[in-house]
């Protein structure tokens, strides 16, 4: 049979994108073709998120427009893979009958056999996780194994040169109520540390110059190796030996975790970033309670304040879910009280969405109305965009070192606007590429410059026009404007164009 010509879309966090680059791998090694554009395709795979239901409609409705193609090509291969494979098992067929193949989180290595039997017709091809009641994380060694080695050979991905991500931690224990990670990704398993400084110091070999390290609760690190045992702190101090390495960040950080001795981590390790993602969710005691969240919001803004205490200049970010079952309009104020107090560098706010096994869904009416919901979205938004707006003015006229981390796809322009919309993180085409002569003509900038897009160490976005050859590196740029998501900066004058 000729190599399979693979397309792979993502959906969803940073995750799954690293998955994404897995697949790649794997399917690499075993001698497929990656193309980047799906009508060149015979084998299509998604790499799917089920943290709420809308993000599951949009793969179901993308997968369902194949339907004419499949007829025509009746060959196709259509395969749902990550959380959502896992979550439906074969039962997603009867949602979507064009699937030929559903593969788990935890078994991505077993995609090339996978594929080989969805293109013969060989029976179902499905490879899922055991499930929580099963034998813990002994059950998934060797697919963890597996994926350890794909994650420690693969090349740096050429979409964002530069930048890396590593997963530190696979699974979640935590079971947030309203949460299906930890049913869907397994328990929680810390790669040992070895396998991790050895992928740091290949990618950094390799061109990385920014390393983000993954987990959904990342600070829950706990390894055992050469006699001794090691949390997130002793991995990041080892990590920031590696040299070359410019940047260090991990996400994303649990607040029942977070404590002095990783505060003093931003102090203490040179190139580690002073930007905090840690999800509050709410600001209400009795939401958080519901939630099953382990802390109090004024455990929260005493440990915000034992980051800040390190480092005054520090970025903290959040995620919030608005309408949780039996919120109030005063559980919903406090919420907004605690962003004004926090004063958030950033926050993604979400609807809640009852997911199916969860126990917010068994025990919990969802009975905050969409319409509530979607006030209550907008309303904390506008608030938190408020704040970040001023935060935001305070570096205008400074100079900021920024991390290059690509040509930006929506131009000058489109920056201006997209920093005035809400940020849902959105999908990603794992292969992404786009040409410059396409970008130029887009932009209309001149040939030798480009709207380029960058990070703060704090995680701002920045965007300034310049040469494409400072993408994956980093420079010093002067901020003259700002919106509440993004400054707006320029090279200095002195610089060599
Ligand atoms: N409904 C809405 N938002 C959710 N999140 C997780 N589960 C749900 C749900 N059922 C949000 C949380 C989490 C982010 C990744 O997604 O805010 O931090
Ligand atoms: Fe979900 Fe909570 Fe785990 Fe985050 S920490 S993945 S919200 S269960």
């Amino acid at each position: 049979m000729e190599p399979a010509r693979v397309h792979i879309t993502t959906y969803g966090c940073q995750m799954n994108q690293l998955d994404s680059e897995l697949v790649a791998q794997v399917l690499r090694s075993a001698g497929a073709h990656l193309v980047a554009d799906p009508r060149a395709a015979d084998v299509l795979l998604f790499v799917t998120c089920a943290v709420r239901a809308h993000a599951e409609n949009r793969v179901f409705s993308n997968i369902g427009k194949l339907a004419a193609r499949k007829r025509r090509e009746p060959h196709l291969v259509v395969g749902l893979l990550g959380c959502m494979a896992q979550e439906h098992g074969p039962a997603v067929r009867r949602r979507a009958p064009l699937v030929d193949l559903v593969c788990a989180p935890g078994r991505l290595a077993d995609l090339p056999d996978l594929i080989a039997q969805a293109r013969g017709r060989l029976g179902d091809a499905e490879a899922l996780d055991p499930g929580r009641d099963g034998s813990g994380a002994a059950a998934f060694a060797a697919s963890d194994a597996a994926l350890d080695e794909a994650e420690v050979r693969r090349p740096l991905c050429g979409s964002s040169p530069g930048q890396a991500y590593v997963v530190a931690i696979r699974g979640c224990d935590n079971f947030c109520s309203y949460c299906v990670v930890p049913y869907v990704r397994g328990p929680e398993r810390s790669r040992a540390p070895s396998a991790i400084l050895e992928e740091v110091r290949r990618l950094v070999g390799q061109g990385a110059r920014q390393i983000t390290l993954l987990g959904q609760a990342v600070n829950k690190y706990a390894a055992q190796e050469g006699g001794r045992r090691w949390d997130l702190a002793d991995l990041l101090h080892r990590i920031a030996e590696t040299p070359g390495l410019a940047r260090l960040a991990f996400i994303t950080n649990h607040p029942g975790a977070f404590d002095e001795r990783l505060a003093r981590v931003f102090r203490d390790v040179p190139g580690v970033c002073p930007y905090l993602h840690m999800p509050a969710q709410s600001g209400s005691d009795a939401v958080l309670e519901r939630m099953n969240r382990g802390y109090t919001h004024g455990q929260y803004l005493d440990r915000v304040a034992m980051a800040r205490a390190v480092r005054p200049d520090h970025a903290v970010a959040s995620d919030f879910i608005v309408g949780f079952p039996g919120e109030t309009e005063a559980e919903f104020e406090a919420t907004c009280d605690l962003v004004r107090r926090a004063r958030f560098s950033g926050a993604f706010v979400f609807k809640y969405s009852p997911r199916p096994g969860t126990l917010a869904a068994r025990e919990y009416p969802d009975d905050v109305p969409d319409a509530e919901k979607r006030r209550r979205n907008n309303a904390l938004l506008a608030l938190v965009e408020e704040i970040t707006a001023e935060e935001n003015k305070k570096f205008v006229g400074r100079t900021v070192r920024v991390f290059v981390e690509e040509i930006s796809p929506r131009g000058r322009q489109g920056e201006a606007l997209d920093s005035r919309r809400s940020a849902e993180p959105g999908t990603r085409s794992a292969e992404l590429t786009a040409t410059g002569s396409v970008l130029r003509s887009a932009f209309r900038v001149p040939r030798s410059e480009f709207p380029l897009r960058g990070r703060t160490p704090c995680n701002r976005i920045v965007v300034f026009d310049g040469p494409p050859s400072l993408v994956g590196t980093e420079v010093d740029v002067r901020v003259v404007d700002s919106t509440p998501l993004t400054l707006f900066a320029v090279l200095p004058e002195s610089r060599e164009r």
